[in-house]
């Protein structure tokens, strides 16, 4: 029913993924398959829905209608079995801005946020940025896959850790975490008095066979010290709208939140994005799974591609999210060395493993969220490289 295979020409429309590649990559003709975007069109529904808003012609301030909030929690309900309460829901202008006003609400200086490398390179800016102090508790990278390290953690922390920032689906490494996994650090946190700062943007984009659990749902200890990021912009492809919702059921968590958020008068919103979102949430579903067969497929291709003709790349086939992580060790270059030979030889942008930390090194992070057709060229262009 929706075409995933179409190419849409995006170039020239101030798109960050094509028309900032000179800028970034050197050249402005290669492959853009690096930040998280998809080349996939934003549903009709959800176009139809802005459009309508928009024949109304009057754009003054808006807030937030009911159905924001019931769209959401039945979605959340549907997909996760979760059942959030609406006083829960706060606001936030995307995920990252709310890992900044995370930090700002809960932490002070020279206080310690972990994160867990190689991570999604925000993750690292905002505590940073904030002169906190940044520690690594890096993932474990064994014969079952990447997993977390909860005996590094235990040991890690110290009386002045108050936060870990959890990517949950993990980005890059594209693991859908575990209830048991969860629940362990879940037990660390709650026993030293850390607040766990579930960023679940990805939630929504597991593969077949697995599923997504929200950290907080696991227990009432689990949601008293959890805060969730939640977002429909990487499902829908609605990044540039700007809106994203925090899920916090501690009260005390809330108001420290909302109290930050509404001083740097952040809180407003915009009305595309509150009317994008009940779309999305009310109307997304099948549209949704139909995009997760095609993007399978597309991870499909790639594992197959590389086992056949580029056995020295080697996909890690993701759980959720639209990326790959690519482990190119095999090819014996440094991370900048890797990142020359995708752009200036084989024509591809992708993000070279390092920036994500500790781990990355000798990785590449590929986004498959693309039609089929480009993946293929792309997988060609590589191969006749490395085979030259
Ligand atoms: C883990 C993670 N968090 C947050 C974001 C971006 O969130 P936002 O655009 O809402 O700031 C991304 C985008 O790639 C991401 O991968």
């Amino acid at each position: 029913m929706w075409n995933f295979d179409e190419v849409i020409s995006r170039e020239n429309s101030n798109c960050i993924k094509y028309d900032m590649r000179e800028e970034l990559f050197g050249r402005a003709d290669v492959i853009p398959m690096w930040v998280a975007d998809m080349d996939f069109k934003t549903p009709s529904f959800i176009i139809e829905a802005l459009r309508e808003r928009l024949d109304h012609e009057l754009l003054g301030y808006s807030y937030r209608p009911d159905q924001y909030f019931s769209s959401l929690t039945r979605w959340i309900s549907e997909r996760h079995g979760w059942n959030v309460k609406r006083e829960w829901i706060e606001f936030s202008p995307g995920v990252v801005p709310a890992l900044n006003i995370c930090t700002l609400a809960y932490t002070g200086p020279g206080d310690e946020i972990i994160i867990q490398p190689p991570v999604y390179t925000p993750f690292h800016s905002a505590v940073k940025d904030h002169g906190r102090k940044l520690l690594f508790n890096n993932l474990l990278e064994t014969e079952r896959g990447w997993t977390m390290d909860h005996e590094g953690l235990r040991k890690l922390i110290t009386p002045a850790t108050r936060m870990i920032i959890l990517s949950n689906p993990h980005n890059p490494v594209g693991r859908a975490w575990r209830k048991d996994e969860l629940t362990e650090l879940v037990n660390i946190c709650y026993d030293n008095g850390i607040i766990i700062l579930s960023d679940e943007i990805h939630s929504d984009l597991v593969m077949p066979g697995f599923s997504h659990v929200p950290v907080a749902s696991l227990s009432a200890k689990a949601a008293s010290i959890t805060v969730t990021c939640m977002a429909p912009s990487k499902t829908f492809n609605l990044a540039g709208l700007s809106t994203s919702s925090m899920i916090i059921s501690d009260p005390m968590l809330m108001e420290k939140y909302r109290k930050t958020l509404v001083g740097l008068h952040l809180h407003l919103g915009n009305i595309f994005g509150n009317v994008a979102s009940v779309a999305a949430y009310t109307h997304g579903h099948k549209w949704l799974e139909e995009l997760m067969r095609y993007v399978k497929g597309n991870v499909d291709l790639v594992t197959g591609f590389c086992r056949e003709h580029l056995p020295m790349i080697k996909p890690v086939p993701p759980e959720a999210t639209y990326m790959i992580w690519l482990d190119c060790r095999d090819m014996d270059m440094s991370g900048q060395a890797l990142q020359r030979f995708f752009v200036d030889r084989a024509g591809i942008g992708m993000n070279e493993g390092s920036r994500f930390g500790p781990g990355g090194e000798g990785f590449m992070r590929m986004n498959v969220a693309c039609p089929r057709s480009v993946v293929e060229q792309a997988l060609k262009q590589i191969e006749s490289e490395i085979n030259k």
